[in-house]
């Protein structure tokens, strides 16, 4: 078991008070900030893009924002979002022609690079370009919706990639709370992305307090 980082998703905070809402997030001890942004064709919602990162980054100036990709054409959004002050540019494997030419595109604007993983995506699609990326995004639901029940039977994928790459982040998103949390960290995840179980709660600060004792020492 290593010691992961928890990133809240702000997905289904109220998005118009997004800076405050960040930034209680970031008070009660979150990490990073996990940023979902969706095209509505890659998946079947849509939220926001790198205009709104940008807001944010101005009013949240020390934060790592992580951006989840959830869009057809990662290519596209490289420069914007470099712009925009992101930090870490996480985008699908699935969509991507030239995964290796989006890695280097997105090392050159200067963030770091996440590759993602839908349920149905094997493992093995992403080994090849492991060595030019920082982190995996084991997806534990299917993207597109806060809320979703956690997969373990994903757990295999973090597990495998644990054991191969023991230097690797390795991030899980979809399902996790106090509940699925434990589960993630024992397969070998350290960077944990929580949505609905931290903002539906009327006590955000100790939900992220009860995540982060689970994987601490
Ligand atoms: C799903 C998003 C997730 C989601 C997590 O498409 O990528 O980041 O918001 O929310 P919960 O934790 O509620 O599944
Ligand atoms: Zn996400």
């Amino acid at each position: 078991k290593v010691s992961a980082k928890i990133g809240p998703s702000i997905l289904n905070a109220d998005l118009s008070k997004l800076s405050e809402e960040s930034q209680r997030l970031l008070d009660c001890g979150a990490d990073y900030l996990h940023l979902d942004v969706m095209d509505g064709h890659f998946v079947p919602n849509l939220t926001f893009g790198h205009p709104l990162v940008k807001c944010l980054r101005n009013k949240v100036k020390d934060a790592f924002l992580e951006t989840h990709m959830m869009v057809s054409k990662p290519e596209q959004w490289i420069e914007p979002m470099a712009d925009a002050g992101v930090d870490q540019y996480t985008f699908h494997v699935e969509p991507v022609e030239d995964v290796p030419l989006v890695c280097r595109k997105v090392r050159e604007a200067g963030m770091k690079v996440g590759i993602a993983l839908k349920p149905g995506t094997p493992v093995d699609t992403v080994t090849q370009y492991i060595d030019q990326a920082d982190m995996v995004l084991v997806m534990t639901v299917e993207p597109g919706f806060g809320g979703q029940k956690f997969m373990d039977s994903m757990m295999s994928k973090v597990q495998w990639l644990r054991q191969n790459y023991p230097d690797l982040d390795i991030e899980v998103d979809g399902g996790v709370g106090p509940s699925t949390i434990e589960a993630c960290a024992t397969a070998g995840a350290n960077m944990i992305v929580s949505g609905t179980a931290i903002i539906n709660s009327n006590d955000p600060a100790q939900v992220i307090r009860k995540l982060k004792s689970t994987v601490t020492d």
